[in-house]
């Protein structure tokens, strides 16, 4: 059996009609959950009453796959509906892997899937709804002083959405490379954590392969060189994205700016990279902080985001190691080496907490106590 007929078995009901409101998955509702069958059940006729039939004012954003939509169940709950678009077989294949991969993935920092419905031309794909939405807005849209996502806000997404891709690396398996981390891909639930989105890309890596080549996907900015250049994908073009990602949520700068004076275009390494070598480290930061930010948290993270985005693949640290930089350089007070801290820890849950709430707890008028000698 080839690998799409496998995963055209897995999308259990593609001839389910409105009429017919067969379930399209396994269901996880409170009175059918199981460990083999973690779905709810989702008719189309749900799905449509939910979001108003797809109406105009319930969309949430468009992306490359299709568009999002905001809707309410009856019970009362909150769901977004990923309606994909044009049904090629080519989409049919991503709309399978994505939900073949998601289906299988829970952590706390990745956007799971709640269910699906696959029937006649419809594929839809439903996730909870993120009530603050996709980071990028936060960082680049218009929004008044007092709902600027602020420093400590900024550190715990960082280390959350590190935590999440880590898990893709590190813990699923086979191994899932994400191949399209961006700003837009991190959303935010009601208290601000970050949930990392967007399995679409992803391809399950079989243990031992370290790379494959293939098409590009992904988003300019955020691209790895070896990957833009070459389609050469592999878990460090992850990295290499994550770290531009990182500039991003400290200077709230784009990945790819227009120069000003319209004679191109400006990565954003490429204006980070001086204030790096001339340790200007402060004015990468987003100057609407108004300076209120860790300056040792700031130099700590910018240097993992340099880290990250080595041109060299092989130079860039795994993810699991970017999690454990980035723990020791936002821990405030709990000084250690790049070297001391690329050792492969695990943490339990309530240790993660405990870094949490440090940094929930670092507050500006404190003068952010971390005072660690992270290198440069
Ligand atoms: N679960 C969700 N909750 C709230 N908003 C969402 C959710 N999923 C997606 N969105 C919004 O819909 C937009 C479009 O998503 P998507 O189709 O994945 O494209 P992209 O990631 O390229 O922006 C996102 O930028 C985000 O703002
Ligand atoms: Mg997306």
């Amino acid at each position: 059996m080839t690998k799409l007929e496998k995963l055209r078995r897995f999308c259990c009901a593609s001839k389910a009609t409105v009429e017919q409101d067969i379930p399209t998955c396994p269901s996880r509702s409170s009175t059918s959950t199981s460990a083999d069958n973690p779905w709810e059940v989702f008719t189309l006729k749900q799905i449509l009453q939910a979001t108003s039939n797809f109406h105009e004012c319930n969309k949430l954003g468009e992306g490359g796959f299709g568009t999002v939509y905001h809707g309410r169940i009856a019970t009362g709950g909150e769901i977004a509906v990923k309606r994909l678009k044009a049904m090629t077989p080519k989409a049919e294949m991503e709309f399978a892997v994505e939900v073949e991969v998601l289906g299988r993935v829970r952590h706390r920092n990745l956007l799971g899937l709640r269910g699906y419905y696959a029937g006649g031309d419809e594929r839809l794909i439903i996730y909870d709804y993120m009530p603050n939405h996709s980071l990028l807005g936060h960082l680049h849209g218009r929004r008044p002083a007092d709902k600027l996502l602020d420093w400590r806000q900024r550190m715990r997404i960082a280390l959350g959405s590190a935590s999440g891709i880590a898990y893709l690396h590190h813990e699923v398996n086979p191994h899932i490379v994400h191949r399209d981390i961006k700003a837009s891909n991190v959303l935010l639930d009601e208290k601000f954590r970050a949930k990392v989105a967007d399995f679409g890309f992803a391809k399950l890596m079989p243990d031992g392969v370290s790379h494959m080549t293939s098409k590009v996907k992904g988003t300019l900015g955020y691209l790895a060189p070896e990957y833009a250049m070459w389609g050469k994908v592999s878990e460090s073009c992850d990295v290499y994205s994550f770290g531009i990602l990182l500039l991003e949520i400290v200077s709230a700068r784009k990945p790819l700016e227009k120069l000003p004076d319209g004679t191109g275009r400006r990565d954003i390494l490429q204006w980070a990279l001086p204030l790096v070598e001339g340790e200007k480290w402060e004015q990468i930061a987003d100057p609407r902080l108004g300076g209120r930010f860790d300056p040792i948290q700031l130099r700590n993270v910018v240097v993992v985001a340099i880290r990250c985005t080595d041109g060299s693949p092989e130079n860039r640290p795994t993810m699991r190691e970017v999690v454990e930089l980035l723990w020791a350089g936002i821990r405030p007070g709990r000084a250690k080496d790049v070297k001391a801290v690329v050792v492969e820890q695990k943490k339990t849950e309530e240790e993660e907490e405990e870094v949490e709430a440090m940094v929930m707890i670092a507050q500006p008028s404190d003068g952010f106590s971390s005072r660690d000698n992270f290198v440069r």
